[in-house]
């Protein structure tokens, strides 16, 4: 029950009014219907109140009154905005094509020479638009992105998440490994791309309208084939003096796994930390071939990983551990990791991740005896991905988004079925809430999503 003392309307912005999901933790969803979420005048919740709350009523009067209130309509659904841990966002001329390649062909055939025409802010600016657009579309409040190697561009993505006011992640690519980066693609100096990754942590910092940091500097090495030893350790540096995001990708495939053992003679996570990169704001994208060693180290310094389950049926060579990981304990959401997967909708990698583990629990080959196929109770449920597309993914970057709570941002989206848009069909008769959220995560699509808030202000 609301404590109706301490709140003062005249600061309250808007109001919303209506059938509200959200997941506090991991197994547990909450479905509350007309639920009064109010909004202070810093786009944080001052105060969710149930319609069983006595003081309900007359706040929707006054609220209404004062012309803040918005009522949503039947089959309308109001869900934390979707966060998206990692997303390529010059591969989406990319997006659906090249599949059929290994990684390492992938990347040097259709990645490196498209990252590479980033240098002209004229090609990067279009294109930058359009992706934060439809991710905003999709639904996607948070996203974190990787950008190219070239910090001006990078900049220009910056500052187009910060005008369509998508609260957005963002981090110049670093690599400068003369035997695996080709010689048209790799940083020409090892210094100087440190000093570009440093100008550009104080530029996003400092970019005029970010001074409430919707958009944030990630520093970003691209992953350990394609980084220097000093390389990495001086990107650690950095991300100890500023106290900043990091973004990479972590033991994603055989071949990357390989590389590192061969290279180094350890993990990805161990060499991460031992270069000073890892800490309690790090996006570890992928992270399959993970240790029981390297998830105990994970899960000490409170970094995260970003699952992109779709993305891994091509390129990982094998399933993600999800269950494994949720039962840890250990920080995880999800991403799209557009264009080593084409959708753009965290919905669809909610959806993914479900199916993912479905197929690893039934295993693959007719050959073998039902028990022998593959590995028992690795399912995760629509709940738990559901999870991770919110308040799991809220988490992993330390951010106060992805639940429906007092100081939260108000990061939200609503999700309408009707007959007449996509295919989200919901009958009030026979789908209890479960049924509608697990209906939503299957189901939704750009058109269901209605309307998009992101630190209150209405973005769609
Ligand atoms: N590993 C290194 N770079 C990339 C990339 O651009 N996409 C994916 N999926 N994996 C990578
Ligand atoms: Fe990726």
């Amino acid at each position: 029950m609301i404590n109706l003392a301490h709140l003062n309307l005249d600061q309250i912005r808007l109001a919303i009014r209506g059938d509200a999901f959200h997941c506090p933790s991991a197994n547990d969803f909450q479905f509350q219907p007309n639920l009064l979420i109010l909004v202070d005048e810093h786009g944080d919740i001052a105060a969710c109140v149930s319609d069983q709350d006595p003081a309900q009523a007359a706040l929707v009067e006054a609220l209404s009154q004062q012309g803040k209130l918005q009522q949503l309509q039947a089959g309308q659904y109001l869900l934390p905005g979707l966060v998206d841990l990692h997303c390529h966002a010059p591969q989406w001329p990319q997006a659906g094509k090249g599949l059929d390649l290994p990684l390492y062909d992938w990347l040097q055939n259709y990645t490196f020479p498209l990252e590479n025409r980033y240098q002209s802010n004229e090609f990067a600016q279009p294109v930058y638009q359009d992706v934060s657009r439809t991710l905003l579309a999709n639904g996607t409040t948070s996203a974190v992105y990787f950008a190219s190697i070239h910090r001006q561009s990078t900049e220009v993505l910056a500052q187009t998440c910060l005008q369509l006011g998508q609260r957005a992640y963002v981090g110049k690519v670093n690599m400068d490994n003369a035997e695996q980066c080709p010689e048209f693609y790799r940083e020409a100096d090892t210094d100087a791309a440190i000093a570009d990754t440093e100008a550009f942590i104080q530029n996003v910092q400092s970019l005029a309208g970010n001074q409430h940091g919707l958009v944030r500097p990630v520093v970003t090495p691209r992953f350990v084939p394609s980084c220097t030893p000093m390389m990495l350790s001086k990107l650690g540096a950095l991300v100890q003096k500023y106290d900043v995001h990091m973004q990479t990708h972590c033991s994603e495939s055989d071949w990357a796994r390989d590389y590192a053992l061969q290279h180094f003679g350890c993990s990805d996570v161990q060499i991460y930390s031992d270069a000073g990169l890892l800490n309690n704001k790090s996006v570890l994208a992928h992270s399959i071939f993970l240790t029981e060693q390297d998830i105990a180290q994970i899960k000490q310094v409170g970094a995260g990983i970003a699952h992109c389950p779709l993305s891994n049926m091509y390129f990982a060579n094998a399933a993600m551990q999800t269950r494994e990981l949720l039962d840890s304990g250990v920080q995880i959401g999800l991403g799209s990791d557009i264009a080593g997967a084409p959708s753009p909708s965290i919905f669809r990698a909610a959806f993914d991740a479900v199916s993912h583990s479905r197929v690893r629990e039934e295993g693959v080959d007719v050959h073998l005896p039902a028990n022998q196929r593959g590995s028992a109770n690795a399912r995760i449920n629509f709940v738990e991905a559901f999870w991770m597309a919110t308040a799991g993914g809220g988490q992993v970057l330390d951010s106060a988004v992805g639940q429906f709570q007092p100081r939260y941002h108000f990061d939200a989206i609503v999700v309408e079925a009707s007959p007449f848009i996509g295919n989200l069909r919901i009958w009030p008769e026979f789908d209890s809430p479960r049924d509608i959220l697990e209906k939503i995560v299957c189901l939704a699509q750009k058109e269901n999503v209605k309307q998009v808030w992101i630190q209150g202000q209405q973005r769609l």
